[in-house]
């Protein structure tokens, strides 16, 4: 079994009940910037499972247990491992999360070829070198909750985001991406 694999099966599982491993405790900047955006996927994607449920009420609460709490531990993991990490979309909620022109372009990649599934770039920035990582989001049934139909999305999400364009998606759609830039060695 490879390292990473044998890796996954033990820590992924445990990431739910004790989410404070796995892009702390790689070694490179490249498998720090893997391991985020990996487990920042998987994070939210099971919690909406778990949090979601048929028949049960959607609210602020429920927010803060899948989106909002993978939010907290993007900043934690920014904490802990000076990597950056950033959410982008088209479509976003979060106006801080408005897809600038580089991202656009990505998005655009990743919706023209779904088979892609993730970009590494290298580029410069006052002097220094540095390597983006990029992942696409895509939906899955539990999101519909919240970024499904406009009118059926929970109240307090019409109210707080005025500006929302989060919404509409289908199961398999391309929802954003997630970059984590680290520096190049
Ligand atoms: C309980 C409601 C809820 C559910 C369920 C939910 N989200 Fe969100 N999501 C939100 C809210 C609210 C925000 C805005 C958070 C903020 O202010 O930064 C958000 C933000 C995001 C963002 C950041 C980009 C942006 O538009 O600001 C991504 C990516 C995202 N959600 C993906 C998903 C995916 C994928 C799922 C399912 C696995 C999911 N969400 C499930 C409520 C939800």
């Amino acid at each position: 079994m490879r390292l990473k694999t044998l890796f996954s099966a033990l820590l992924a599982p445990a990431l739910l009940w004790a989410p404070a491993f796995a892009a702390e405790v790689n070694n490179t900047p490249e498998e720090k910037a893997m391991a985020a955006a990996d487990e920042i996927i998987t994070m939210r994607s099971e919690l909406a499972r778990e949090f979601i449920k048929p028949g049960a009420a959607v609210d602020e609460e429920t927010f803060k247990k899948v989106c909002g709490a993978v939010g907290k531990r993007v900043k934690e993991i920014t904490e802990k491992t000076g990597v950056k990490i950033r959410h982008a979309a088209t479509k976003n909620r979060n106006p801080a999360n408005a897809a600038d022109g580089r991202e656009r372009a990505l998005i655009e990649k990743f919706e023209a070829d779904k088979s892609l599934s993730e970009v590494w770039e290298e580029f410069e920035s006052e002097g220094k070198a540095f390597k983006r990582y990029t992942r696409p989001i895509h939906v899955e049934e539990a999101c519909l909750a919240c970024h499904g139909a406009k009118e059926s999305r929970p109240e307090f999400i019409k109210a707080k985001y005025p500006d929302d364009l989060a919404y509409g998606f289908k199961e398999g759609g391309l929802r954003g991406i997630i970059s984590v830039t680290v520096p190049a060695e």
